[in-house]
């Protein structure tokens, strides 16, 4: 017989990246709204452009969709970036590498949306680590008008984490996404350092499975069921977590934080681990001088500008930080003889089509402070 329980450890044996049963996945798979642009009268103290910038700004990535932005208003076209303090990963990321990261992503998105709109973002200053969790103060002055236009991007780009083909990013197309960039680099996964970086990643996530911090940190940021996802708009949920058919309908509706606590949960994490990082054309490494503020803020603002223009060559970004947060952070740079801080490591490779975003965002209203 199929009890509940049977059933359960059935989904969960097959792995998450199951094929599709479409008439299934459409139920849970309601795209819209998920990144709304808000046309509403606008917070008393934004103007409507202004207002429209922060809505574009939100779109960036964040590690587990946790949006971590934060910006106070302290007079007309000056504010200040701030991280908020509930949304940091003390289990993954405790000393705000990949907060940081996500502001830069932020504040890449907050500068081109600005810009599409004839606005110009200056940051004016940056802080110290020292200095709590302000992060920059920010400069906003009218523009003369101008030919750029990135709001479509931005709205479109999105982490791709299945689909992706086991071909080659072409060198010139390399070249275009990371406008030569010499903090980029790329390795096949067909290489030696592929299949080292396919070995670490396995490795890294083997250990992070298998500590409780993380995967409790994790379990707090999962959003199973639709009724979640639209009260809380953060987040991980099955869409974004490359769930399809059958298991993401059934883990819709009965998975939970102590689902994600479970062995079986935490074994086919690993399962479809090994076949994604099988399943790609390569990786992408972007290092960084040094772990200062304005360097991590800097490389999050060069990879958002790189995952922009991804879009228009169909190339996936799927960062994989696992090696950076656990033990295997140690041996990564000598075994891929890298000398400079690894930022971060991308399963990367081409899709047959640019799908669109299944993860949610908070509103500005949800994001702003008054001084
Ligand atoms: C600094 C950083 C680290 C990330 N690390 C991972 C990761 O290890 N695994 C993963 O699947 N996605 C990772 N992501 C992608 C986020 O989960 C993703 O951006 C977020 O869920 C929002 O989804 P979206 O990019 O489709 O908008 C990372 C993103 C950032 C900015």
């Amino acid at each position: 017989m199929l009890t509940r329980r049977n059933f359960f450890k059935k989904i969960l044996g097959l792995t998450i990246l199951g094929s599709g049963i479409s008439s299934l996945s459409k139920c849970s798979q309601n795209h819209s709204n998920l990144r709304e642009i808000r046309m509403a009268k606008p917070p008393d103290n934004l103007n409507k452009k202004e207002y429209l910038t922060l809505q574009y700004a939100a779109m960036a990535p964040s590690g587990h969709n946790t949006q971590p932005w934060q910006i106070e208003i302290r007079e007309p076209g000056k504010w200040l970036l701030l991280f908020d303090k509930s949304r940091q990963l003390p289990a993954i990321d405790p000393n705000n590498r990949e907060l940081m990261l996500s502001l830069g992503a932020f504040l890449g998105n907050l500068k081109l949306a600005a810009k599409s709109i004839n606005i110009d973002v200056s940051i004016a200053k940056i802080f110290s680590k020292s200095s709590g969790n302000k992060v920059a103060k920010l400069e906003l002055k009218q523009n003369k008008p101008n030919e750029t236009d990135h709001l479509t991007e931005i709205k479109s780009r999105r982490t791709h984490k299945n689909g992706i083909l086991n071909k080659d990013i072409k060198p010139e197309d390399f070249r275009y996404i990371t406008n030569n960039s010499e903090d980029i680099n790329y390795i096949s996964n067909n290489s030696k350092e592929g299949r080292i970086l396919q070995e670490l990643t396995i490795e890294a996530n083997r250990l992070q499975v298998n500590r409780d911090e993380a995967q409790l940190e994790l379990s707090n940021w999962i959003r199973w069921s639709q009724k979640k996802i639209r009260k809380f708009r953060d987040g991980l949920n099955p869409n974004s977590m490359g769930m399809k058919g059958i298991i993401k309908w059934y883990a819709s509706h009965f998975f939970s934080k102590k689902t994600v606590m479970s062995k079986s949960f935490r074994k086919s994490t690993l399962k479809m681990v090994r076949k994604q990082v099988e399943n790609c054309g390569g990786w992408l490494i972007i290092t960084s001088p040094n772990y200062k503020p304005e360097s991590l803020l800097n490389t999050g603002i060069e990879f958002e500008k790189m995952c922009l223009k991804t879009i228009k060559k169909k190339i996936a970004i799927h960062p994989m930080s696992q090696i950076l947060e656990e033990k295997t952070k140690e041996k990564v740079n000598s075994l891929l003889n890298i000398d400079q801080p690894i930022q971060f490591i991308i399963r990367t490779g081409y899709l047959n089509k640019y799908k669109k975003p299944v993860s949610i965002r908070r509103p500005v209203e949800w994001f702003i402070i008054n001084s």
